[in-house]
């Protein structure tokens, strides 16, 4: 462990009432030197594996490592504006001096928990020479206005991977690479546990479903996709396909809806969707919407009400119904407009996909402990 005082000498933290504040510039993060790298461990509370790499990886996993690399350096930059956010007092994320610390404190943490995934990931990458080691972008936080809704980001993106991370496993696994899997499972509940952090703040109950929602690596990084900017390499070369969005219009705000059985509208822009094209115009399409819940087999409902629009008629707007009391759809739900319904696997989804993902979110009641309010418990 480094002490305290030599973390004020790397320059890298200030104290303030005796809680180490990190600056966000002497990590050298994505690529820290030793001293660096051990300056994000003892904020992490841990260290990387010193494990040796697996003797080998199949070319297969290298996109799931460039996804997850990807994905982590996103988080890096959400956490550092976060952190930013709060310790800047920034209209709408001030907080009481009390839970601005202990808040920035667990903050600050998982930032170099992150900080940790991701390099992690890289040095896979860099390991077996993968031809390209995703550098941070530039990002924006759409919808991320004040600390109640950029939580609320925070709670979706994390169960988004949790979902994606069950994908990883299976793929690693199908691609014979077994070696790494264990280390993903231990990703898996280190988010878990941030989740969990993130619903209380929420005034949500921690644990969200007795399964958690799965997810697929395409999904994951057309989601990606909304909150970048600007890439210092060519994105396209991860290969993994990028859907158009699909958006749910009830949801205002944010990805939550009410708990209840509904109907609930759609919109896509498929201009330019080659998969699309055939359909344009028809307004009884066979097309559905197919959910991600829980460890269920994907459910698919019928799209109805279609209305084609726009320019070249290539934006899609359609209803279809949301089963939350047959399938307790609490918590999150991962929509895609599909071309079948009938899967039997989350992979084959991929396949009859024309717009992915949409993201819902219930909550199942509220606590009353408001830990983001001024009020005492
Ligand atoms: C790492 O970089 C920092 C900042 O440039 C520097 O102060 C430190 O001496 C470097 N440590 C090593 C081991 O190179
Ligand atoms: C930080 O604040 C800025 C300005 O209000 C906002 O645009 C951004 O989304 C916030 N970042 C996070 C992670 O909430
Ligand atoms: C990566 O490339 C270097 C330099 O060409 C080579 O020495 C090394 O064996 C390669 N690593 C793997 C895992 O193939
Ligand atoms: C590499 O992955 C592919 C795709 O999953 C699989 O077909 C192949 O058998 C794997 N190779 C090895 C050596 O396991
Ligand atoms: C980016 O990569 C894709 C896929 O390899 C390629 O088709 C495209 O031409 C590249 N774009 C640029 C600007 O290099
Ligand atoms: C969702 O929007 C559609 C279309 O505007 C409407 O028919 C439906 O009643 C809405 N559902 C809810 C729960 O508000
Ligand atoms: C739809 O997508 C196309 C291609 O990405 C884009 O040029 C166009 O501006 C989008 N239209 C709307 C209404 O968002
Ligand atoms: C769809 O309908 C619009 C409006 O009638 C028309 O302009 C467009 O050419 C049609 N597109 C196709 C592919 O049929
Ligand atoms: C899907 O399965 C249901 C129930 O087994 C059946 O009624 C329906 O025709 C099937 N749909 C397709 C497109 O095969
Ligand atoms: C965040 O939500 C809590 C209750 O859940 C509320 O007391 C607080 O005022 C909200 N903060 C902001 C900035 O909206």
């Amino acid at each position: 462990m480094l002490s305290r005082v030599t973390l004020l000498t790397l320059g890298a933290v200030a104290l303030t009432t005796g809680r180490a504040v990190r600056r966000d510039t002497a990590d050298g993060f994505p690529n820290p030197n030793a001293t660096q790298l051990e300056f994000i461990q003892d904020m992490a509370d841990g260290t990387l594996s010193d494990a040796p790499p697996p003797p080998s990886l199949n070319e297969s996993s290298i996109p799931i490592f460039q996804l997850i690399n990807f994905n982590e350096n996103f988080e890096v930059a959400f956490f550092t504006s976060l952190i930013k956010n709060i310790t800047t007092d920034e209209p709408g994320f001030t907080l009481p001096a009390e839970k601005k610390d202990e808040i920035l404190e667990i903050l600050v943490t998982v930032l170099a928990q992150e900080q940790l995934h991701a390099i992690d990931a890289s040095n896979v990458l860099k390991h077996f020479n993968a031809t390209l080691v995703p550098e941070p972008c530039t990002y924006t936080f759409p919808g991320a206005i004040d600390i109640n809704s950029s939580i609320a980001l925070a709670a979706t993106f994390t169960d988004v991977v949790l979902g994606t991370l069950q994908d990883a496993a299976e793929g690693l696994a199908i691609n014979g690479d077994l070696g790494p899997i264990r280390e993903v499972a231990s990703i898996i509940g280190q988010e878990g546990q941030q989740s969990g952090f993130y619903r209380l703040l929420l005034n949500q109950k921690p644990s969200q479903k007795p399964f958690l929602t799965t997810n697929v690596g395409a999904f994951a990084w057309s989601a990606l996709q909304q909150f970048v900017v600007s890439c210092p390499f060519n994105i396209s070369e991860i290969e993994i396909p990028v859907f158009p969005s699909l958006q749910v219009n009830n949801a205002t705000g944010g990805p939550a809806i009410a708990p209840r059985d509904q109907r609930l509208s759609f919109v896509a822009n498929l201009t330019g969707s080659s998969e699309a094209e055939q359909f344009v115009n028809d307004t009884d399409p066979a097309l559905f919407v197919t959910y991600f819940s829980g460890q269920l087999l994907p459910i698919s409902v019928p799209v109805e009400d279609v209305e084609w629009f726009g320019e070249d008629s290539t934006q899609l707007r359609f209803e279809a119904e949301f089963p939350f009391e047959e399938k307790v759809l609490v918590g999150l739900t991962i929509a895609a407009l599909t071309t079948s319904d009938n899967f039997t696997s989350y992979g084959e989804v991929v396949g009859a996909t024309i717009a992915a993902p949409g993201l819902i979110e219930v909550a199942d009641g509220e606590l009353g402990w408001n830990l983001l309010s001024g009020e005492e418990l």
